[in-house]
């Protein structure tokens, strides 16, 4: 008999972007009310690089917080050519930055002052390491040359294998995963590498980018690769492997910002993402393993206690709002008007 409902500790998203202003006072409220802590990416405009940049957003994240919901955001700075490893180390001393972005240059949404090489960035990894503080890592080459469906494999070649063996006790999530490229490095790798996965990445695969027309709100990146690469995401997710957890990159744009000639990529997953999780885990009949993937395998990672509060979802259909409004415009929500199996109990 299909299990109808589950029960566990409360969740942390390790990958977030919450935006600021307008949109972040609209899509907190649907992070805050599934997920205890998260990881809150620090690509604005302009990024946010130092301690005074991450306590002021910090600061605007929590004044944005509804009353009644229960939630810390976990900062992090933004890793440039230029950062310096004694700003780093006191911002991670003070208990502000949990965490170090590394976006390589032009790889993504607001990624211009991003790293241009590896190499300028060593000092800072090097105090990283000894300080115990992980690395976050948007695992894409942006080299022209490379198809784009081969960024993440190739960035895993040239960038990641050699950093692995320079500095092996660097603490290193690969962010967003989407291939079995990625998936066999994570597993044969020391336990000072670990993987998020989103929801999107387990239930699509490019298809849904051209299915009966261009359909951007499934654009993110890296974007999404070929069936069989899901389907090794679905299984290392699933596995009951520590090295791999949640993050659901929630990457909220305007609909007219992604509708539009060169449009944004980043998909807005958090309206239903804890959801499309669990549905995930009872349709590879891995509901017991959830709660590792979830809230367990990600704060022993970062070196975090678990949460304390439990949640329950049960089997109880809900439809995904179509929009959600927004001072700047509407955004659509991933699976926006679609039926969604699991439901949060509240
Ligand atoms: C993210 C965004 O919009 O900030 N976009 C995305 O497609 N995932 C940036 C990122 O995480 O790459
Ligand atoms: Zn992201």
């Amino acid at each position: 008999m299909a299990t109808d409902t589950i029960s566990l500790r409360r969740p942390d998203d390790w990958h977030v972007h919450l935006r600021d202003g307008a949109l972040l006072e609209a899509v907190l409220p649907f992070t805050a009310r599934s997920f205890a802590r998260a990881i809150i990416m620090p690509n604005l405009v302009p990024p946010v690089t130092r301690m005074a940049a991450a306590e002021a957003y910090r600061r605007r994240i929590l004044a944005a917080l509804p009353p009644g919901l229960d939630f810390t955001p976990l900062m992090t700075a933004y890793l440039s050519d230029d950062s310096d490893p004694d700003e780093i180390e006191r911002g991670r001393r003070a208990g502000l930055f949990t965490a170090v972005k590394l976006y390589p240059a032009h790889a993504t949404t607001n990624s211009a002052a991003g790293v241009t090489d590896i190499a300028k960035t060593y000092r800072v990894l090097e105090r990283m390491a000894a300080l115990g503080m992980p690395l976050l890592v948007h695992g894409e080459v942006t080299d022209p040359a490379i198809d784009v469906f081969d960024r993440e494999a190739v960035f895993i070649d040239r960038v990641l294998a050699p950093l692995r063996r320079r500095l092996p006790e660097l603490k290193i999530v690969l962010e967003h995963i989407t291939t079995s490229e990625a998936v066999d490095f994570v597993e044969s790798a020391s336990d000072t590498l670990a993987a998020t996965i989103t929801p999107h990445h387990l239930l699509i695969n490019r298809n849904a980018l051209f299915s009966g027309g261009l359909r951007p709100h499934m654009y993110c990146l890296p974007v999404a690769k070929r069936e069989t690469h899901r389907l090794a995401l679905r299984r290392a997710a699933t596995s009951g492997s520590a090295k791999f957890f949640l993050g659901t990159d929630t990457a909220p744009h305007p609909i007219a910002d992604k509708e539009r000639d060169c449009g944004c990529a980043g998909i807005f997953a958090a309206p239903a993402a804890l959801e499309l999780y669990a549905g995930v885990f009872a349709e590879e009949q891995a509901l017991e393993r959830f709660e590792a993937f979830a809230s367990l395998n990600g704060p022993r990672f970062y070196g975090l206690p678990a949460n304390e509060q439990r949640i329950t979802l049960a089997r109880r259909p809900w439809r995904v709002p179509q929009t959600v409004p927004t001072a700047a415009g509407p955004l659509r929500p991933f699976l926006a008007g679609e039926e969604i199996a699991w439901q949060l109990q509240s």
